[in-house]
């Protein structure tokens, strides 16, 4: 399954949720990248610049981080793409690997949300450096004040989440991912799922969707 949606309209907090419904792994591309940019890998040091722009990542690189990781194994009941594909070239590398693998795309999840609700998400995001828990200070606050419930580290606010950035980022997501929606729609595979929901909503909306 692809989540598909613009910057900040859930699509990290809906993933995680259908992962633990059905006991599939989620692949964030986003998550994937701002590791190699901590560890400062070759790759990490290529896409810091991009990410921090909010620009997308040349293609090879992530085609590639995304062709690694579907190699291992706990992928094979089944897994969600968070953040990948994101332009026409990515969705034919997916297609690819699909291909090579006998396995078939069932669907993509769209995810809707207004601009004012996407600026006050991502204004008020935070997220663990540490092991990626996303909160959110207002609606899914941590228990102590900026620190991750899971872990205890300090939470953080993404460098791309400051409000010039995010207004290029749903840019780029109109121009270069939007089509898809257009092309996945005639394979008949787009379900919708309004951003709009409460956290507690989600799961039903998600059985809905899917049922
Ligand atoms: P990425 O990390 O994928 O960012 P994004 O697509 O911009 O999406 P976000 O993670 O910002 O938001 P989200 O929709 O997941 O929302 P979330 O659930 O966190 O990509 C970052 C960068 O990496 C890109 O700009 C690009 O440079 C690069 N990149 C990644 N993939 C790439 C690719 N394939 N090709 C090239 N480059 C790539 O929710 C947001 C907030 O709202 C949270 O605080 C959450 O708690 C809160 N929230 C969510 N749902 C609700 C709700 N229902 N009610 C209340 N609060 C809610």
């Amino acid at each position: 399954m692809i989540i598909l949606g613009p910057p900040g309209s859930g699509k990290g907090t809906r993933a995680q949720l259908i992962g633990k419904i059905f006991g599939i792994p989620v692949i964030t591309t986003g998550d994937m990248l701002r590791e190699s940019v901590a560890k400062g890998t070759h790759r990490g040091k290529i896409a810091k610049g991009y990410m921090e722009r909010g620009e997308l990542v040349p293609d090879d690189i992530v085609i590639g981080v995304v062709e690694e990781r579907l190699k291992r194994s706990d992928i094979e009941g089944g897994f969600i793409l968070d953040g990948f594909p994101r332009n026409l070239r990515q969705a034919q590398a997916l297609d690819r690997i699909l291909n090579e693998k006998g396995e078939e795309l069932d669907y993509v999840l769209n995810v809707t949300a207004k601009p004012s609700t996407i600026i006050n998400r991502l204004s008020l995001r935070r997220s663990c450096p540490r092991c990626g828990a996303v909160y959110h200070l207002k609606d899914k606050p941590p228990k102590n004040d900026e620190i991750c419930d899971e872990c205890g580290t300090k939470l953080i606010q993404r460098s791309d989440d400051k409000e010039e950035v995010i207004r290029h980022r749903l840019q780029v997501y109109e121009a270069e991912t939007r089509p898809l929606l257009e092309m996945y729609g005639n394979l008949g595979k787009v379900r919708e799922i309004s951003g709009e929901l409460s956290i507690d909503d989600i799961p039903e909306a998600i059985k809905r969707a899917l049922a």
